[in-house]
């Protein structure tokens, strides 16, 4: 399957948080889509680049989209490529935006206190939680969530969570204390791989703009 022809690519963005970090990229990459994406309710854009169009899609949906080949390249956050696998994408830029912290967090003492059993673990990241704990050799139960993970050890749904932590305050307005950190997280350029062939000389000129898009932004 493929979302678009030869002489056209598709662009995958994440909605939210990416979003507002990676428009700005894109203007300073001198791509301007026909409307503003956050207050308009398509799903598809054109560009002022010809024959680029955007998605904008929930963000852990771009992975999937880019491996289906229904979008040619996409804006993820690292987190959400981990929890995918994303062995079946290339990974050629890391944008340097929506920088945060994957990590352990409860409240103080939770993980002695759960040490003669196993720890119950509150996430949306199963894989990467099942694979963290495996790697340091500690048994888990894991309690899959959607959202707002900080509240699980409150109510005693969980001992501990594996969640985004960015200032901190999140944690900090409810009591929790940070324990370890899983990965460091940016958003990244990735590609599909039967179009990083077909589409070769399109994708490089799109990841170079990127690649100065992200930088003017970050200077
Ligand atoms: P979905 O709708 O797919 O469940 P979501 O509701 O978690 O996603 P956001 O909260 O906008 O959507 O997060 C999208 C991405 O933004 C995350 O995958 C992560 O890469 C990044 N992100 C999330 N929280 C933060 C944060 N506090 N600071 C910086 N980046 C963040
Ligand atoms: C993310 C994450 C934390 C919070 C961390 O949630 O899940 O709850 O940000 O950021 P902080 O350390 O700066 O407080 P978000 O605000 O995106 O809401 P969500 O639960 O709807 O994803």
């Amino acid at each position: 399957m493929n979302g678009s022809s030869d002489d056209t690519l598709t662009l995958a963005l994440s909605k939210g948080r990416i979003l507002e970090d990676t428009l700005p990229v894109l203007a300073a990459a001198g791509i301007e889509p026909e409307v503003d994406p956050e207050s308009s309710r398509k799903l598809v854009f054109e560009t002022n680049q010809p024959g680029l169009r955007l998605l904008v899609i929930r963000a852990s949906d771009v992975p999937t989209f880019v491996s289906y080949g229904a979008a040619d390249i996409g804006v993820a956050g690292k987190d959400v490529l981990i929890e995918h696998g994303g062995a079946d994408l290339y990974e050629p830029l890391d944008l340097g935006i929506a920088r945060c912290r994957l990590m352990t967090a409860g409240l103080p003492g939770a993980m002695d206190e759960a040490s003669h059993r196993p720890l119950r673990v509150a996430t949306k990241y199963v894989e990467t939680t099942r694979a963290h704990f495996a790697r340091i050799g500690r048994q888990v139960e894991i309690v899959k969530l959607y959202g707002s993970m900080e509240l699980a050890p409150l109510v005693g749904l969980a001992d501990v969570i594996v969640d985004l932590v960015d200032t901190g305050n999140t944690l900090r307005a409810n009591g929790l204390e940070p324990f370890e950190v899983i990965e460091d997280i940016s958003a990244r350029l990735v590609v599909n791989k039967a179009a990083q062939k077909m589409k070769h000389a399109a994708i490089e000129e799109l990841v170079e703009l990127f690649g100065r898009g992200a930088s003017s932004e970050a200077a």
